[in-house]
């Protein structure tokens, strides 16, 4: 008996020394130390022991067993580190390399335009109103002068909700309902941003919806001087000190008299080049004194007070502070394009 566990104990050393993963070294545990392994049958045949050979064999076989576990449990520790040794040494993080970049996004050139031009007359002491872009034939067509006959209209096909609601197309009807939020004449200094619509092109030059910026000032002794000085300043600040603008006679209902008015081209100064088309002018807005019966029909007194307004494409500005040949650029939202801004 002694003897066999003599045995056991060198085949199991051996069996330990040589396991090479965690895997080998518990199947070598089962195959000395588990239920039907080779030490606990051994331990099964004490009974054929006489009753003094037995309590001196039990406990060779019990210290054979500790010693065992001892050195299962040792070479468990020394396997499980090699492993992590291993693993630390192929499974390199590197802490070098950099992060991935976060778009933050920013605003669009359309936006960037707006704010200057609000900016600019919000300097100048003006309020900043705004307008429903789903409009009532009345605040769009006929508080502007625009009867439902009138042949103007025809210039500014809309998209109809019914024959009386439509998407507006123009600011200009701001200027009404900023006109009836105030009685006894008050004095007014406002323009109205937002978008405008018309049954157009998609194209180069052509959307149907675009972005308008309205003015309106009323006081008492507002003259055409007032007018022009004050979009003369406009066009200096948002294209440059070298600009100069001209006046052309127009026609606008809500206006008169009326008027387009151009500014020197942005690019040749006047020289004439194809921004311009050779003429060195670039036409940005059109503008006029308010016509009196536009005044009478929002409550104001043609005899007491007069006015000024104006209106522009918020489009054509950017395309022409930016450079920009194509206006479709602008709602694309192609993102080489935008991130340039
Ligand atoms: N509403 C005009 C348009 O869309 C632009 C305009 C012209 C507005 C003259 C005005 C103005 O206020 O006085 O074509």
């Amino acid at each position: 008996m002694e003897q066999k566990i003599q045995e056991l104990r060198t085949r199991a050393d051996e069996a330990i020394k040589n396991s090479a993963t965690l895997k080998e070294l518990d199947e070598v545990r089962v195959k000395f130390l588990g239920k039907k392994g080779e030490l606990t049958s051994l331990l099964r045949g004490m009974n054929q022991l006489s009753a003094e050979e037995r309590p001196r064999v039990g406990k060779i076989v019990n210290e054979a067993r500790a010693q065992l576990e001892n050195l299962i449990a040792e070479k468990n520790s020394s396997l499980k580190s090699a492993q992590l040794e291993k693993k630390l040494a192929t499974e390199k993080i590197d802490v070098t390399l950099s992060g991935r970049k976060i778009y933050a996004g920013h605003l669009h050139p359309l936006t960037l335009t707006l704010n200057r031009v609000k900016e600019i007359f919000v300097s100048m002491g003006y309020s900043v109103e705004e307008g429903p872009e789903v409009e009532t034939d009345y605040y769009n067509f006929e508080a502007l002068n625009l009867p439902k006959d009138h042949p103007a209209r025809d210039m500014q096909d809309s998209f109809y909700i019914t024959e009386e609601i439509l998407l507006r197309t123009q600011t200009s009807p701001v200027q009404a309902r900023t006109m009836e939020r105030h009685k006894n004449n008050e004095p007014i200094r406002m323009i109205a941003p937002g978008r405008v619509y018309r049954r157009d092109d998609y194209d180069a030059s052509h959307s149907p919806m675009f972005t308008q910026v309205e003015g309106l000032v009323i006081d008492k002794g507002i003259s055409f001087a007032d007018l022009k000085g004050t979009l003369e300043d406009f066009s200096k600040k948002i294209f440059g000190e070298k600009t100069k603008i001209r006046l052309r006679p127009s026609f606008f209902p809500f206006t008169e008299p009326s008027a387009e008015v151009d500014v020197s081209c942005v690019m040749c100064h006047g020289a004439g080049c194809k921004v311009c088309q050779g003429t060195g002018w670039l036409e940005i807005l059109g503008a006029g004194m308010v016509h009196p019966d536009v005044l009478k029909m929002s409550g104001y007194d043609p005899a007491e007070v007069s006015g000024f307004a104006f209106g522009m494409g918020i489009e054509r500005i950017a395309m022409l502070t930016y450079g920009l040949d194509d206006m479709r650029l602008l709602y694309d939202n192609d993102v080489r394009f935008l991130q340039q801004f």
